[in-house]
């Protein structure tokens, strides 16, 4: 029986998904993203060329691999069409191997302008989104006026009076009501709406049907997590979050399909911790020690170019990531970052009002109250950059990360040294060999 897949990320995104799902994708067939947008940016470098996928699934990198968009995806059709185009003038067709759920929410220019709008308002407790209109796009799915895929084909609408003439009308007007200035006009947006269809329908189907078949036929699926856990609606941390479930559990509702479908669950993290945008990391550091953090790491967002927040690698966050998940193993990415580094701090617990906590708190003032415990492990004489086999990592690189395991509770399958697919240590051959499977590709999907 084959098994599928699930690439979660274990920190707060950026930890190298778009690397690892690239290099897993060469024992699946189907590749499915069940939440976020075009928020997310990764990156996978082949050779010279380097591609940046916001929306696409990363397998669409791989001929003959189908790619999936869940209805937990909230799409912008023109982001979309941007990146089918950049991705062709790189040689890359999207053909007929793309399948965007009829129920995903689409963004429309207003959602943008909306999360604009209440970031300035939030002042100084301001989340630092990526202003693609992500969030605004959810609420609108969660208040029940949002708009489908589906909805856009609405041929009763070719004379303005139809369902989708009367919910973009509604919500343009509440727009107008929330940013006051020159009013939009309900009409133009609708029409933009309408107009996207044409281009959009070869793609449009029932994506769980889809997964259903493909799954009955033998195909093997990965589903692709974008974000991390720690920016997750429920389980990140709250309020300085995305608006979507990228833990396992969005990609049931996200894709509509099973739990049993989940064969096995592998994290993402960075030798070290970054973030982007507001909100608490507890082993940021600040001044040099970040700056050459984020410089050697090159820590600047795929989507917005932001430099990222720098920190150590917090053993708290990944064991935490590992239980809401139920986390098989991780990937560990970016470990030639640390090369150049004397000492390398590892943050095992947190202290708070004299106590060691090790499990992650819920409550943000509890977490801002909390200072890293650290234990500190040496530098390695010899650079990991490039190095593809276990053996071949210096001794005090290969402790680091055997603390890594021990310290987060679960084996590590796979190291990252660079960014090229070949820069890759499997470390577990087993683990991924359990995890790969004669997949078939679904006959559906030629
Ligand atoms: P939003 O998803 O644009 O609403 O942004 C909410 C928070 O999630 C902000 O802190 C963003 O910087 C962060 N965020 C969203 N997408 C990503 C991502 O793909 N990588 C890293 N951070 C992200």
């Amino acid at each position: 029986m084959p098994v599928n897949i699930a690439v979660i990320g274990a920190q707060w995104g950026d930890e190298g998904k778009g690397k690892i799902v690239d290099l897993l994708t060469r024992h699946v067939s189907v590749v499915a993203r069940y939440q976020g947008g075009h928020n997310a940016g990764h990156t996978v470098n082949v050779g010279d060329a380097q591609f940046i996928l916001h929306l696409l699934p990363s397998g669409i990198l791989h001929a003959g691999v189908r790619c999936v968009i869940g209805n937990g995806v909230v799409v912008d059709p023109d982001a979309l069409f941007d990146e089918i185009e950049t991705l062709s003038r790189q040689g890359v067709e999207v053909d007929d191997r793309l399948l965007i759920s009829d129920k995903a929410h689409v963004i429309l220019p207003y959602h943008r302008e909306l999360e604009v709008l209440a970031e300035a308002r939030r002042g100084d407790r301001k989340i630092g989104t990526t202003s693609r209109g992500i969030g605004p796009s959810y609420e609108d799915k969660v208040a029940r006026r949002g708009i489908r895929i589906a909805d856009l084909a609405d041929d009763a609408d070719e004379a303005d009076d139809g369902p989708l003439a009367a919910a973009i009308r509604e919500n343009v007007s509440a727009r107008n009501r929330a940013v006051g200035g020159a009013e939009a006009d309900w009409r133009v947006v609708h029409a933009e709406a309408r107009s996207v269809w044409e281009r959009l329908e070869r793609w449009v189907g029932d994506a769980s049907l889809f997964l259903a078949r493909a799954m009955d036929e033998g195909a093997c699926v990965l589903f692709e997590g974008a974000q991390g856990t720690m920016l997750d609606i429920d389980h990140g941390t709250y309020p300085f979050v995305t608006s979507s479930n990228g833990t396992v559990g969005g990609i049931c509702t996200g894709l509509g399909v099973g739990p049993k479908a989940i064969g096995g669950v592998l994290g993402i993290a960075k030798a070290y911790t970054t973030r982007v945008g507001e909100g608490p990391l507890p082993t940021e550091l600040h001044g040099d020690a970040g700056n050459q953090l984020r410089e050697s790491g090159r820590e600047y967002g795929a989507s917005t170019g932001r430099p990222r927040r720098c920190g150590w690698y917090d053993a708290v966050v990944v064991r935490y990531a590992v239980r809401v998940n139920g986390l098989d193993a991780i990937a560990v990415t970016k470990l030639d970052v640390l090369d150049s580094l004397d000492e390398i701090p590892l943050c095992t617990g947190y202290r708070y009002r004299g106590e060691v906590l090790t499990e992650f708190p819920s409550n943000g003032a509890v977490l801002a109250a909390c200072e890293p415990v650290y234990e500190t492990l040496p530098g390695w004489s010899s650079p990991t950059a490039g190095v593809r086999r276990y053996e071949d990592l210096p001794s005090e690189a290969r402790s680091y990360l055997e603390r890594i395991e021990a310290v987060t509770g679960v084996p590590i399958a796979i190291v990252s040294t660079g960014a090229d697919r070949a820069e890759t240590i499997v470390v577990r051959e087993g683990l991924i060999d359990r995890w790969q499977a004669d997949a078939a590709v679904p006959a559906s999907a030629s």
